[in-house]
């Protein structure tokens, strides 16, 4: 199962950037900046920061404009081979989640943006989290998850996951298989309190859903 995920991103690679930005219709940088914006609240300047799941490095390019000390993880060869071309300067790990290649307490803030859902053996993944960050570090999540309840404005949300953007996610990319499991894999997940629950080791700083937007922001420490 896991290997099928990742086979998925390398097949979309080239593409992924180019969906993000039109499915989105841009929002997806102004989640990324204003969650990274909260995490230097609550972080030291200049944070050592890993990126988990960085896929073509979309968090690093926000990263980058707060820290220079920063690290990207993703096991897709093909989404790290994008991210390599657009950011020469990073360095890059092809890795898993759950089975960080890195010492105990080596940084002070992780991200996991959009990741979280694709992996499999999500409890180990969060050890793995806690044991890789410092005391007093800071893990971000930011993720698409089920609605706590359904109302209509997450009703019209979920027609246009559910319908329209795997359709023009499937034009653009050539890979229908790839933007189907998108909403599927967002019906299987975890509501946003559901996912906080998952983190007991942290103390949750900030959750919150995004307004007419299914991303969640999880904001978590290490104590
Ligand atoms: C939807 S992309 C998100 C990429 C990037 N973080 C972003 O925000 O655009 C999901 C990424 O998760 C990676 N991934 C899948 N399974 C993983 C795992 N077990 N551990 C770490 N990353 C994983 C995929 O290779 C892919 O690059």
């Amino acid at each position: 199962m896991q290997e099928k995920i990742v086979k998925m991103f390398d097949e979309i690679a080239s593409s992924y950037d180019m969906v993000n930005r039109i499915v989105s219709f841009g929002s997806d940088k102004i989640w990324r900046e204003k969650a990274i914006k909260e995490v230097l609240k609550y972080s030291k300047e200049n944070p050592k920061v890993l990126d988990v799941a960085c896929g073509s490095g979309d968090m690093i390019d926000i990263w980058k404009k707060y820290t220079n000390n920063i690290i990207g993880l993703d096991p897709s060869k093909g989404m790290l081979e994008v991210a390599k071309k657009r950011f020469p300067e990073i360095n890059f790990y092809q890795g898993f989640a759950q089975d960080l290649p890195f010492e105990n307490e080596s940084f002070d803030c992780l991200s996991i943006s959009f990741g979280i859902r694709n992996v499999v053996e999500i409890d180990k993944a969060i050890d793995e989290f806690y044991r890789v960050l410092k005391k007093d570090g800071i893990l971000l999540i930011l993720e698409f998850t089920k609605p706590e309840k359904k109302s209509t404005i997450r009703n019209c949300i979920d027609f246009y996951s559910n319908k329209i953007l795997p359709k023009i996610g499937s034009i653009i990319s050539g890979n229908k298989e790839a933007y189907e499991y998108l909403p599927k894999s967002i019906q299987k997940f975890y509501t946003l309190n559901e996912l906080c629950k998952k983190l007991s080791k942290f103390e949750i700083l900030e959750a919150k859903n995004f307004a007419l937007s299914p991303t969640s922001m999880i904001i978590a420490k290490k104590n």
